[in-house]
């Protein structure tokens, strides 16, 4: 037989190759296809593509060819070899995704108890804020709120304190120029609601208050007050009496009682500090770690509103008469949940917090 020419070797070559290679593409894609996990893809990967794999081994056999026809068949093999590679890439983004699908789903386990969101609770100081407030806009008192740095016009001077007035000196006051300072009680909020309305009045005015006070367990430089105020014709002191009295019965419970002390207000006359009986040991006069046996508590101050400060707004004080109040929120809260330092309102401690929720 006569051997074949250059030619025709190369052509038969060239078929060879392509038939071999779509013979192995079909046995790689099956063997692909069958293979469960990476390391099956990895055994495919060496018997195809590796050292001694089957396309390596078409790959060798092109130095058999004529120079001239190696680069065509080199191209060949290349792009086969490209095309099975991203093949093989593919099965093993599919793998990798259906392994944590079943890792997901085996680690997904229905009957067990949930992680309960923290969802935190109401501050204590704002719950006896809204406590207050609710109990007033019941009784028909609309709920106001101001500025916290305040010209001392509205902390002292329309409030019967002139600059020369020795009150000035009770509210040690964090000044913040010469005439603005952080208000040191919420009254200056009955200025303003008296200037933009005409009586009847009824507000309650809640709010931050600040005083250079040294801190310890009953005082804070950053505190909280409830302002009261109720101007009417006709309107006196028991009143006065009923709506505190009401309002200690909603926050200490149904049979607390009010008492009046003689006080001094340049903007009440007359003026009382109040008291109610200790919500702890209800006036027993047992010994009480909480009123220090007296059976009182201490809230704040109130009074009739002075005719002076109905004068300043414009309010005739033969016709119109009120009474006001102002008590310390944090000092309320304290007796209403019992506890023994100030501090704590403020420390930001949520075992303590949630405690009292
Ligand atoms: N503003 C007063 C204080 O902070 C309390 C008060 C308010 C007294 C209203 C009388 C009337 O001490």
């Amino acid at each position: 037989m006569e051997a074949p020419g250059n030619a025709e070797r190369t052509g038969r070559f060239a078929l060879n190759l392509a038939e071999n290679l779509d013979e192995l593409r079909r046995r790689f894609d099956a063997a692909v296809a069958g293979a469960n996990d990476e390391q099956a893809l990895e055994s495919v990967r060496i018997a195809f593509l590796g050292r001694n794999g089957d396309v390596t081994k078409v790959r060798r056999s092109i130095g058999t060819l004529p120079a001239s026809q190696r680069r065509d068949a080199g191209k060949t093999i290349n792009d086969a070899v490209a095309a099975m590679e991203g093949r093989l890439d593919e099965a093993h983004t599919t793998l990798q995704a259906r392994a944590f699908e079943s890792e997901l789903a085996a680690s997904i386990d229905v009957s067990f108890p949930g992680i309960p969101p923290n969802l935190g609770s109401i501050h204590p100081v704002r719950r006896v804020i809204e406590q207050s407030c609710a109990y007033f806009g019941a009784h028909g008192f609309a709920v106001v709120v101001g500025p916290e740095a305040e010209p001392d016009y509205y902390n002292f001077d329309a409030l019967n304190i002139p600059s020369d007035h020795p009150a000035r000196e009770s509210f040690d006051s964090f000044w913040l120029n010469d005439t603005m300072l952080l208000r040191p009680h919420t009254s200056p909020m009955q200025i303003r609601t008296m200037q933009e309305h005409r009586p009847p009045i009824a507000i309650v005015a809640p709010g931050k208050c600040f005083r250079r006070d040294a801190v310890d367990a009953r005082h804070l430089f950053q505190f909280h007050q409830v302002e009261g105020l109720l101007v009417a014709e006709g309107i006196h002191f028991g009143h006065l009496k009923g709506m505190l009295t009401g309002l200690c019965r909603e926050l200490f419970g149904s049979d607390q009682r009010v008492r009046f002390r003689p006080s001094y207000f340049p903007f009440t006359e007359p003026s009382a500090e109040v008291d109610t009986t200790c919500p702890k040991c209800k006036g027993s006069n047992s010994p009480c770690n909480m009123c220090g046996g007296s059976g009182w508590i201490e809230l704040g101050g109130s009074g009739m509103v002075h005719p002076n400060v109905l004068r300043e707004v414009g309010y005739d004080p033969e016709r119109y008469s009120g009474w006001a109040f102002g008590f310390g929120v944090e000092r309320l809260a304290l007796s209403r949940y019992e506890v023994d330092d100030i501090r704590r309102f403020v420390n930001s401690d949520p075992d303590f917090l949630t405690q009292l929720a």
